[in-house]
């Protein structure tokens, strides 16, 4: 356990570098279960959920070996064995091994996965996406057996256009006889960096990035090199953090068309911003302007920006509001920052209104999430006085080195270990 120290109310200048995404790499290092041969794949970040997710392939029996952010697979020899629940329920993300496992040998038993309490969190558009490709399954309180004689190409359309489901319905589809339709399909950019490894060692997928997926299968996945994409949201929570605290801080390493709402959204407040071609300098403007949030697929406004931007919101100058449309259960970092003095209040269990200009001061708060966290650091490097942030190993598994990389820019802030 970790809890987070800062001392807050100081300016940020210089150049934060952003890592791989998170949610690409999560989704990669299972997909690579579904080579026959070896993978390597650069710009890992160095985080927790990774961490997870090596510790499944080293219990199946594969071949691992990560130096740096290079991870180099052959899982070539895996056994198929039942992925125990102390291992799945660290991450939501191990969910990618039903969809490549189940493509892998036709069978795949695991319990169900873990993740942030954000909300329900069913995955039963994977299931049945998985019954279309013609699998069978069985669930027991929290364990599944999924089973195929074969995988025969379907159409599937998904009644909500989910990421993971959409991307276990490539994995799943991959090696499937025939051709597979997603349609409805998410559109967010790990998306299309998963298909892209997929191609790179072979499969044959097209539409990636759009609503309509087309997948046919292929028999043998070779040998490839793969780079993860750059992390929008961590981007974005540093281009957040530079609008209420930058002082001509360079966001490097990002691919500026991915934040295109929230740049839209600072805009709107009177954020100044100077955009490159892989890169951001952000000033923090003397006075921010509220606005209204509502969060929607890619490319819309992104859920996992939205408790970050709460912070910034409490620095606007009048009343903005929230929508969140994806999760049911991701208001709870606005109970903190009213701790520290915001003024939040919640409307209605998806709505939210802040107003602002709060003072903020530093208090001991809890991190009930990863990006409520962020939230909380954000607030932190805000705050006048210390902020503690217990429960810091949420925000562990989402941002590499962010002590590293907050303080080399002029932030007051530590990691402790706790018992
Ligand atoms: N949904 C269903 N049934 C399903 C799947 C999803 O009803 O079978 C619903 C969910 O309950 C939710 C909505 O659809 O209301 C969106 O779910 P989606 O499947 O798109 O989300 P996810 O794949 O579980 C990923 C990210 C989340 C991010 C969401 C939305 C990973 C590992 N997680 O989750 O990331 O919020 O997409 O963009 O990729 C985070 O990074 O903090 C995080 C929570």
């Amino acid at each position: 356990m970790h809890k987070i120290i800062i001392e807050g109310n100081r300016k940020l200048s210089g150049e934060i570098k952003i890592s791989g995404s998170k949610n690409s790499a999560v989704a990669l290092v299972p997909a690579a279960v579904l080579c026959d041969e070896k993978v390597s794949i650069a710009n890992i970040p160095n985080i927790s959920d990774v961490d997870s997710l090596e510790q499944i392939l080293n219990y199946l029996g594969a071949y691992v070996d990560r130096n740096g952010d290079i991870i180099k697979i052959d899982s070539s020899k895996i056994e198929n064995k039942v992925i125990p629940e102390e291992i799945s329920k660290k991450l939501r993300a191990s969910y990618y091994f039903m969809g490549a496992l189940l493509s892998k040998f036709k069978k795949v038993e695991m319990y169900f996965p873990g993740g942030c309490s954000i909300g329900e969190r069913p995955i039963n558009l994977h299931l049945k996406g998985f019954e279309a490709l013609g699998a069978k399954i069985e669930e027991k309180e929290n364990f599944f057996r999924i089973t195929a004689d074969k995988l025969v190409g379907t159409k599937i359309n998904l009644d909500f256009a989910s990421v993971g489901a959409t991307i276990n319905l490539i994995l799943a589809a991959v090696k499937a006889e025939g051709t597979t339709i997603i349609a409805n399909a998410a559109k967010e950019p790990h998306i299309v960096n998963v298909a892209t490894f997929l191609n790179n060692m072979g499969a044959k997928i097209s539409g990636a990035g759009t609503s309509e997926i087309k997948i046919e299968g292929v028999k043998y996945l070779h040998s490839c090199f793969h780079e993860v994409v750059p992390d929008y949201i961590e981007a974005g929570t540093y281009m957040i953090i530079a609008s209420a605290l930058g002082n001509n801080l360079k966001i490097s390493n990002i691919i500026p068309d991915h934040l295109e709402a929230l740049i839209s959204k600072l805009e709107e407040m009177d954020v100044p911003m100077q955009i490159g071609v892989d890169y951001i300098k952000i000033d923090s403007p003397v006075c921010l302007k509220p606005v209204n949030i509502k969060t929607q697929v890619y490319p819309g406004f992104p859920t996992d920006l939205q408790q970050p931007m709460a912070t910034l919101l409490t620095q606007a100058d009048g009343v903005s509001t929230i929508h969140e449309t994806i999760w049911e259960n991701r208001f709870l970092n606005l109970f903190e920052l009213n701790k520290m003095g915001a003024k939040a209040s919640l409307l209605s269990n998806s709505k939210a209104s802040i107003s602002g200009p709060s003072e903020l001061i530093g208090k001991t708060v809890m991190a009930t999430d990863l990006r409520a966290g962020a939230s909380l650091v954000i607030a932190g490097l805000l705050a006048k006085g210390t902020t503690i942030i217990e429960n810091a190993d949420y925000i562990l598994r989402g941002y590499e080195n962010i002590i590293e990389k907050l303080s080399k820019v002029g932030a007051k802030i530590s990691l402790e270990e706790i018992e």
